[in-house]
């Protein structure tokens, strides 16, 4: 099993305290934007990679799925999860995204919210969520934006009077392995281009709907710190499809 931050107690706390722990959904700066993008979930099968407190997934059954699996690789994010889950349609699976056992033609939406910049091997898991999803299914998900990611340490350029100068963009076209500085920890993230998220999307076999690099909800502006999202993309959210294959052609010799 992967070694994963989330279940480092520390972090956990840390993590727990945040507005989007708290309030859920409601909580968290781009989900006026992501809401946007998810598909009817009426009578859906659907599937929640890096699913942490569960927020997608009640949200996903709220809206009517008829089956959804939340899957997450920290023990402690699912007991939270759990926890707070009465529906009977959700199901938690402990895995990691890699190694999550994706059946055939399975699911009619896969959703995922800030999960996957922790996943090195992004092109394989899209090729096995390509083949889990059913035709015309959704896939919909957001990451931390590359923008974000390239540098590394996840921190702005402070001027003498500690006030945030810049936000520091360098070895853009080196993807890969980054150690990154959340909560007051060292957290290994991926970083990856814009065109290897979008590219890897379409050689795939999806299509792409639409791209959103999300400001903070206008509500939330008056919280502290958060003008400075305005500064500088922190996410990136995309929607894709599996198309149907499309009528047959008749070949007339
Ligand atoms: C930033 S949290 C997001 C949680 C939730 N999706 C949300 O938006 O509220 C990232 C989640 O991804 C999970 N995670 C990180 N790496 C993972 C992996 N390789 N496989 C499965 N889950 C992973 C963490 O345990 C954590 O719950």
């Amino acid at each position: 099993m992967k070694e994963n931050k989330y279940d480092d107690p520390q972090f956990f706390e840390q993590y727990s305290k945040m507005s989007r722990s708290v309030q859920g959904l409601g909580g968290a700066g781009e989900w006026h934007e992501l809401k946007k993008l998810l598909p009817d979930f009426a009578g859906k099968t659907v599937l929640d990679l890096g699913c942490g407190f569960g927020w997608h997934c009640r949200y996903a059954a709220e809206q009517g799925a008829e089956s959804v699996t939340g899957v997450d690789l920290s023990e402690k994010m699912l007991k939270k999860a759990e926890e707070m889950t009465l529906s009977p349609n959700i199901r938690y699976v402990h895995s990691s995204i890699e190694e999550f056992p994706y059946s055939e033609d399975s699911f009619d939406v896969v959703i995922s919210s800030l999960a996957f910049h922790y996943v090195e091997s992004y092109a394989e898991v899209c090729r096995k969520i390509f083949n889990s999803i059913r035709e015309n299914g959704s896939f919909v998900f957001s990451v931390e934006h590359p923008v974000f990611t390239a540098q590394g340490k996840q921190d702005w350029h402070y001027g003498p009077d500690g006030n945030p100068l810049y936000w520091p963009v360098d070895h853009y076209f080196t993807e890969g392995y980054r150690q990154a500085v959340f909560l007051g920890s060292e957290v290994v993230k991926y970083h990856r281009t814009l065109t290897t998220y979008l590219n890897v999307l379409t050689e795939t076999g999806f299509s792409l709907g639409r791209v959103v690099e999300p400001q903070p909800d206008p509500a939330m502006l008056d919280l502290p710190g958060m003008k400075d999202e305005l500064r500088r993309p922190m996410m990136l959210i995309i929607q894709a499809q599996k198309p149907s294959p499309g009528p047959r052609r008749e070949t007339s010799r």
